[in-house]
């Protein structure tokens, strides 16, 4: 794989997206075409202290994602998907290579990059409100000012009536739309997504998607979302970069030809734009997944890499 094969594709389709981009608004044309985030010459390797034995997660990673670029990831389980965002987020040093956002290297956490878990990640012991407001309460935002916030993304997350509650007192997909109320009322250049809506029930997933859809084009954030659902990278990305079996490494890049505005499920699903981007994208990870026969963590390739 050359380097920055996936940046000389962005940087190709910088004009085309561009134009789209500024339909709706999404960024200024001036510096639309630096990256927000580039990834260049990602290699990590976890270590066991104790038995000496590695692990190659991730090698040879180049990419950019564009300012307001809402790009999916996509790959067979254990590729290195969650150590790529959370490198990205600061959490874990890469042992090779860099991640800069706005030129400059990524070297620890920050409120910059706001992260979602793979895993329901909100505050037990704190209410609805008070979980959304957390991160404007870090950062010393006053009581009224983050009273307005929490309280315009308690609507924009079909929240009102629940503010009071305790997580245990939600449903799941409740939770999960606290999770991303948090994170992106902490105001984020950069939201990254780890299979956030993984473990809803396929209704509740759609109306998130869509909320999703609507969030990116609102907020105008830089996102990058994980996936195991080849479709929901489809419906949500502008682009979506398919991983190869661990080591993970960039394999290719499908643009998705239909502007976000026009991202409705029922008028998608039979739309050929998306049926193409959709079989391309499948193909690429099933080859990565039956390459790998026996998945590389001992599992068997299993079918929600293709579901949804
Ligand atoms: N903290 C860790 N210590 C040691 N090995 C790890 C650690 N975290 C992940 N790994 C290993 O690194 C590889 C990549 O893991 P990662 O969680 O990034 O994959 P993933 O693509 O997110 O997988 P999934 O799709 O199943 O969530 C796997 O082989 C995993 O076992
Ligand atoms: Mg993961």
């Amino acid at each position: 794989m050359p380097r920055f094969a996936c940046s000389d594709r962005v940087a190709g389709q910088a004009s085309a997206a561009l134009l789209r981009l500024n339909v709706v608004g999404i960024v200024q044309q001036s510096g639309a075409h630096i990256p927000k985030i580039r990834i260049a010459g990602l290699r990590h390797e976890y270590r066991d202290r104790q038995t000496g034995a590695s692990v190659l997660a991730l090698d040879r990673v180049d990419l950019d994602v564009l300012p307001g670029e809402f790009l999916c990831v996509v790959g067979p389980s254990g590729c290195g998907k969650s150590t790529l965002l959370s490198i990205v987020a600061g959490l874990i040093l890469p042992r090779e290579g860099q991640v800069l956002l706005d030129g400059v290297r990524v070297q620890g956490p920050a409120a910059s990059r706001g992260m979602v878990f793979q895993e329901f990640a909100i505050l037990p012991w704190r209410t609805v409100e008070a979980n959304i407001g957390h991160g404007l309460e870090l950062r010393g935002t006053p009581k009224p000012e983050r009273a307005k916030v929490v309280s315009r993304f308690i609507d924009m997350m079909n929240l009102r009536g629940f503010e009071k509650k305790y997580p245990h007192e939600l449903s799941g997909g409740m939770k999960q739309r606290v999770a991303v109320a948090r994170t992106l009322a902490a105001d984020p250049e950069v939201m990254l997504m780890d299979e956030p809506f993984a473990s809803l029930d396929a209704q509740t997933r759609i109306t998130l998607e869509e909320e999703t859809v609507k969030i990116g084009l609102i907020t105008r954030k830089t996102i990058v979302f994980v996936t195991h659902s080849v479709e929901e990278a489809v419906f949500l990305g502008d682009r979506v970069a398919i991983f190869s079996r661990r080591p993970g490494r960039v394999k290719e890049c499908v643009q998705v030809p239909i502007p976000r505005e026009q991202r409705v499920w029922n008028d998608l699903v039979s739309d050929p734009r998306f049926i193409e981007a959709r079989d391309r994208v499948t193909r690429s990870v099933r080859e990565e997944v039956l390459a790998g026969g026996r998945d590389l963590d001992g599992a068997r390739p299993h079918s929600s890499n293709l579901r949804h």
